[in-house]
């Protein structure tokens, strides 16, 4: 039995709405719904975003994921006087987010102006077997004397993205008592929304519908007895389409029978459905923590549910934004956050997904082959932000300065190209996860070969070797670079398992691998000096360091650019996020433990983890050395980007590629698992905190669960494994229980022996 948590918001708060219409935001990886409240509050950002549904609203606009109407709010008046929390008194209050089945619960007792108290109850799911579906029901119970009660929901097209409107209202209708749908296209006619509603009333109510304004609105006017409740049930059928195939009426008659069977089933009945779909993603990739600190298993869940309710497995040729489907930041545009944070989910638990999420690389080939064309170079140059075209989305401009109105370039998509080889690396270990051979010889070779290419012509010959001009790696406060070694490093390893992958495949091409040979001989690989520090690029050592400790302190908020220009920094030895450390994490086998800790001991307190990408890599990378309590350091700091008291770090969305990094801190950090030379390796070392860690995992055909306590892990395996733990090789299938003594591990959490166990 799963002991699933749930998220609580502690206290109604006007300041924290937009941080908890994010963090507790429902989603089925179809479409995301913020969790702002049925009433309505100025500073309140509602949004509804659908998977894939990008739209272009002007010259100077990148496509961004379209905010559709509004379904969410309800005005309610309470005997004459409107239901707003920011008046009268909040007697009680209960909010949670229910991980188990993904119901979002509000319970509030309140005591108007008036001095007339009510309870009001509200509940409301995105459904997880039934796509575009989404329940809610709000309920009010007069406590202290009948009530009069009028209620007015439905479909609101005013709903904008921050101004920007992306939809024209095609028409609007009513059907029987209860049933509304309004039909909208994007305005370049590209897409169709269709939104059905059903609303109802019980007890019955004096209820009609309006529609203006973009609007339409069912009201219901209702008399009740003190301690009687009056409840609302609403459906909504959410669907779109960007092909033509049928007509645009029989589209949304289909719509409206689908909803009409939901409405015959009710609120109950499809929670249940629901829940069984989320029962059966918790069984592939809940993560137990037996902990001190009872907030680590809520981060855990909230992890899990949020990597899922953010991700369109149903759809290769939609991506997981920056924010997942949470809200508007970075327009919902798909980052190297995808391939390298979110993918080892995935990869671990369901690696359909991973799969499906290389094949929107794969489908958007063509756009990575146009932009490496159009700038001179072969091969496929992925674009640094992407939507569904597979186009560079980037904007050209950041922040302004308005006092000269000179706009700052945002250089990512001209010199960001690191994210090239960053899907090449997830190709490499989705196979080396899975052996899917099928997938390999179509779509992955070609990715591998063309991505490849990319990188032979755009190395430079330069002081009698092959070098990378000009490019910005991970750590974007230092742009515009030779020798980034985080980008020269990757392309080595997208180049060279190009070539592996075409031998095993029997893919020939004389000439891709005479060039590919070259490029391994001759690119150039920044060493290690004589403290085993790599240099991030040709310039960095040579650059003065200041000392970072008060912005260190305000992490994620960019205090620094307050002191010094974008240009400043880059002159400085200032990080933005981890770069030669996240070398170290994406390519354990290149490096030593040592050269690992000696990376860590010089690029951190040169870095300011400004971006939520950066600390859980060097905690993994910590855990992987031994620090497991700094590791836990890291960890705990992760967790809090979204979870800590900030009320305003994630108004925009949730940061998921640190959802995607909570977990990955656990299975690659503290259970210490990592690919090497193609194989399944664990050096689990837990926090002093941890008294247990158990969660399932995938590798190739076997569904393994790993259980590690004080002295003992425990393996469970559905079909026969190798796999090595602490470096002794072990070949496993069934169960196994293993004392901790049986292996010789060394303070840093590695082995002192190599050995072999079969059991
Ligand atoms: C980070 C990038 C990241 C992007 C989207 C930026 O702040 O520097 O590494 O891809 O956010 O999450």
């Amino acid at each position: 039995m799963l002991n699933l948590t749930v998220l609580t918001e502690p206290a109604f708060c006007p300041h924290s709405l937009n941080k908890y219409a994010s963090v507790m935001a429902c989603g089925n990886g179809y479409m995301g719904i913020r969790a702002t409240h049925e009433e309505d509050y100025t500073r309140q950002t509602r949004g509804m975003y659908l998977a894939g549904l990008y739209h272009q609203a002007g010259r100077n606009e990148t496509n961004e994921l379209v905010n559709l109407p509004d379904i969410i709010g309800i005005d309610v008046e309470l005997d004459g006087e409107n239901f707003t929390l920011l008046a009268g008194e909040i007697l009680n209050w209960q909010r949670e987010l229910a991980f188990s089945n993904g119901e979002l619960r509000r319970s509030v007792l309140w005591r108007s102006s008036t001095g007339k108290s009510y309870r009001l109850e509200s509940r409301r799911f995105v459904s997880l077997d039934q796509l575009p579906l989404v329940a809610m029901q709000f309920s009010i119970t007069p406590v202290d004397g009948p009530a009069q009660i009028v209620l007015k929901t439905g479909i609101d097209a005013t709903q904008t993205n921050s101004g920007r409107q992306h939809l024209d209202e095609i028409s609007v209708r009513v059907f029987d008592q209860h049933f509304m749908q309004g039909i909208y296209e994007t305005q370049d006619r590209a897409s169709d929304v269709v939104i059905s509603a059903y609303c109802s009333v019980s007890p019955d109510a004096d209820s009609c519908f309006t529609a203006k304004n973009r609007r339409v609105t069912s009201h219901h006017s209702v008399n009740i007895a003190q301690g009687d409740t009056v409840t609302l049930d609403k459906l909504v059928w959410i669907t779109h389409r960007s092909d033509k195939a049928l007509s645009q009426d029989s589209f949304a008659r289909n719509a409206l029978s689908e909803l009409k069977v939901c409405a015959a089933r009710g609120y109950a009945s499809l929670l249940e459905s629901s829940s069984c779909a989320w029962e059966s993603v918790w069984r592939d990739s809940r993560v137990d923590v037996m902990s001190s600190e009872p907030q680590d298993q809520v981060a855990l869940d909230y992890a899990v549910w949020h990597l899922t309710a953010m991700t369109p497995a149903h759809d290769e040729r939609s991506s997981i934004a920056a924010k997942g489907l949470t809200g508007e930041g970075y327009k919902g545009h798909v980052f190297w956050d995808t391939e390298i944070f979110l993918l080892p989910f995935h990869l671990f638990t369901r690696p359909q997904i991973a799969r499906s999420l290389l094949r929107y690389r794969w489908l958007n080939l063509s756009g990575a082959r146009e932009k490496a064309r159009r700038n001179g170079w072969p091969g496929a140059l992925f674009p640094w932000e992407s939507a569904a075209s597979g186009q560079e989305e980037t904007p050209e401009f950041a922040a302004i300065n308005i006092r000269t109105g000179i706009r700052q370039k945002v250089a990512s998509a001209l010199a960001e190209h690191h994210i090239v080889a960053d899907i090449a690396w997830a190709i490499v270990a989705y196979w080396q996860a899975t052996h899917d051979d099928a997938f390999m010889r179509n779509e992955g070779l070609t990715l591998l070969m063309e991505t490849a290419a990319f990188w032979m012509g755009r190395a430079t010959e330069a002081n009698g070797r092959l070098e990378i001009h000009d490019v910005i790696g991970p750590d974007e406060y230092t742009e515009h670079v030779n020798n980034n070694a985080y980008t020269n490093y990757l392309a080595w390893h997208n180049v060279a398992s190009a070539v592996r992958f075409m031998a095993m495949f029997e893919r020939q091409d004389r000439r891709f691998t005479e060039n590919a040979a070259r490029f391994l001989e001759r690119l150039w690989l920044p060493e290690a000096n004589d403290d085993g520090v790599i240099p991030q690029d040709d310039t960095f050592l040579s650059k003065p360091a200041i000392d970072l400790s008060r912005y260190k302190e305000k992490a994620g908020k960019q205090t620094i650019l307050l002191d010094y220009s974008r240009a400043e920094v880059n002159e400085m030895q200032i990080l933005k996020q981890a770069d030669v450390v996240m070398l170290n994490y994406l390519l354990p086998e290149r490096f030593t433990v040592q050269q690992c800790a000696a990376n860590l001991a010089f690029y951190e307190p040169r870095t300011i983890h400004d971006s939520s990408l950066s600390k859980a890599i060097h905690g993994i990378v910590s855990a992987r050395g031994g620090d497991t309590e700094r590791a836990y350091a890291f960890w705990r700091d992760g967790i809090a980007i979204d979870l800590g008291d900030d009320p305003h770090s994630s108004d925009d969305g949730i940061h998921a590629a640190a959802t995607g990094a909570i977990w990955s801190g656990v299975i690659q950090g503290f259970a210490g698992i990592q690919i090497m030379e193609g194989e399944l390796h664990l050096a689990p070392k837990l926090p002093a905190h941890w008294q247990k860690l158990a969660f399932p995992l995938r590798w190739r055909n076997a569904r393994m669960r790993f259980i590690f306590e004080q002295d003992a892990v425990t393996v469970e395996t559905s079909a026969p494994v190798s796999f090595s733990l602490w470096g002794t090789t072990l070949r496993a299938c069934g169960h196994h229980v293993w004392s901790y003594k049986d292996f010789l591990i060394s303070d840093n959490g590695t082995a002192t022996t190599e050995g072999s166990h079969d059991a």
